[in-house]
């Protein structure tokens, strides 16, 4: 573990910048400057310009560098090697690949980021890696979890709204929050919310104990709102299975790094699907307002409690529900018949704004303030993730970490 942090007299917080990017460094001066907690200070020039860089008394390291450069790299190396019981570095970058990530990772670096860096972004990992050193402090992830009972019902749609939520529940600021998408050869998050997916699982297979916190960083697509995402570049033609535990130990990590987190599922049933469901806090199943669509969400709601017998319980959403005075569609009596104690919502259609909103790749609550998908959505995932989250931070059992799940 790496000791030496610090804070400077009256517990204020030393960042020290080493930068030759003058958009970086007046990005940094505008986040930090307005801070009073926050002693900022620059050090002007190419890392691989100089011989020594004093960094005594600093709580976080910036160490913005050229990673395509050689030299710059190796500076950086020399620079870990002297401070091995320093203060946490943070890499920031432009140019990103594997190679330049392991030798970032082999660096003990205690984290890294690429530009363009988002202001929030930055400030949350400076917290982190201060707070929490190599022995990173675990949390536990509240976590909510999709399920498709038909084809096309809206789970990507209500999955990504369900994240922007949650990201956004704390009104003091953002909540740590994953949106994952689970459905390997289909997955459209990454998409909807136009990101580049990062997740290279073929990569982790071989060797699962790789995957660390570093690593899940290298996977993780970042959204301007603050959301990240773990979403894999499609593969139409490939039915691919990856080792459970590949999947699980990767969940794991995943819940243990953020406040929430959400599950796009597929609708194939895979070896790991009964540990994610059985990790899940809340399990929704999204259908249609159909007959069979309704009929599909009955048949899947008794499969899935007699999988996971006293696990968490499924809990059906109609989605795109038009309601029509004097039509001749199922209502919403004809629904909470047909489905039961399990019935939980009927979503409002709004098609207009729903494609809207995945063609711009922003949350719903962007195109149109106070829609009704939104609020219907707020008031079955906030009420109840806001107490169940304060019974847990109060001192609630843990739950089993995913691995643990599984049967
Ligand atoms: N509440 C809604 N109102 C109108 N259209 C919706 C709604 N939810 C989803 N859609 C649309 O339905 C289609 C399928 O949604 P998607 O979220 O991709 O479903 P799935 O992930 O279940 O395949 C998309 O075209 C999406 O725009
Ligand atoms: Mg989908």
């Amino acid at each position: 573990m790496r000791s030496g942090r610090s804070t400077s007299p009256g517990g204020h917080t030393r960042v020290v910048v080493l930068t030759a990017d003058d958009g970086f460094e007046q990005s940094v001066r505008t986040t930090f400057g307005a801070s009073a907690q926050i002693d900022l200070e620059i050090v002007k020039g190419a890392l691989s310009g100089r011989d020594s860089i004093a960094v005594d008394g600093a709580t976080v390291v910036v160490a913005d560098l050229e990673a395509g450069d050689d030299a710059e790299l190796a500076a950086l190396e020399r620079f870990m090697a002297r401070i091995p019981h320093g203060p946490p570095v943070i890499a920031v970058t432009s140019a990103f690949d594997g190679a330049v990530a392991r030798r970032l990772m082999q660096m003990r670096v205690a984290d890294f980021l690429v530009k363009p860096v988002a202001a929030v972004e930055l400030v949350r990992t400076c917290a982190r890696v201060a707070k929490a050193p190599a022995n990173t402090e675990l949390t536990e992830a509240q976590i909510f979890t999709f399920l498709p009972a038909v084809g096309g019902a809206g789970v990507t749609t209500l999955a990504v709204q369900t994240a922007m939520l949650l990201l956004n529940s704390n009104p003091r600021g953002k909540t740590a929050t994953c949106l994952v998408d689970l459905d390997f050869q289909h997955g459209a998050c990454a998409d909807y919310l136009d990101l580049e997916p990062r997740l290279n699982l073929g990569e982790i297979e071989p060797r699962p104990e790789r995957l660390d916190r570093q690593l899940l960083e290298v996977m993780l697509s970042h959204h301007a709102s603050g959301l990240a995402v773990i979403a894999a570049p499609n593969r139409p033609a490939e039915m691919r299975s990856f080792d459970p535990d590949v999947v699980t130990r990767l969940l794991d990590l995943v819940s243990s790094h953020f406040d929430f987190v959400v599950f796009d599922m597929p609708r194939t049933w895979f070896s790991w699907t009964d540990s994610v469901l059985l990790g899940s806090n809340r399990l929704f199943i999204v259908s249609e307002a159909t007959v069979p669509g309704l009929r599909q969400a009955k048949q899947l709601v008794e499969a899935v409690r007699e999988r996971l017998g006293d696990g968490p319980k499924p809990q059906v959403i109609v989605n795109r529900f038009a309601h029509k005075l004097f039509s001749s569609g199922l209502r919403r009596g004809d629904i909470e018949q047909a489905i039961g104690e399990a019935f939980v919502a009927c979503v409002p259609n709004d098609y207009a704004l729903v494609r809207e909103a995945i063609d711009r790749g922003v949350p719903l609550d962007e195109v149109k303030p106070g829609n009704k998908i939104t609020l219907q959505l707020k008031n079955l995932i906030l009420t109840q993730a806001a107490g169940k989250a304060g019974k847990e931070m109060a001192g609630g059992a843990r739950k089993p970490r995913l691995s643990w799940a599984r049967s």
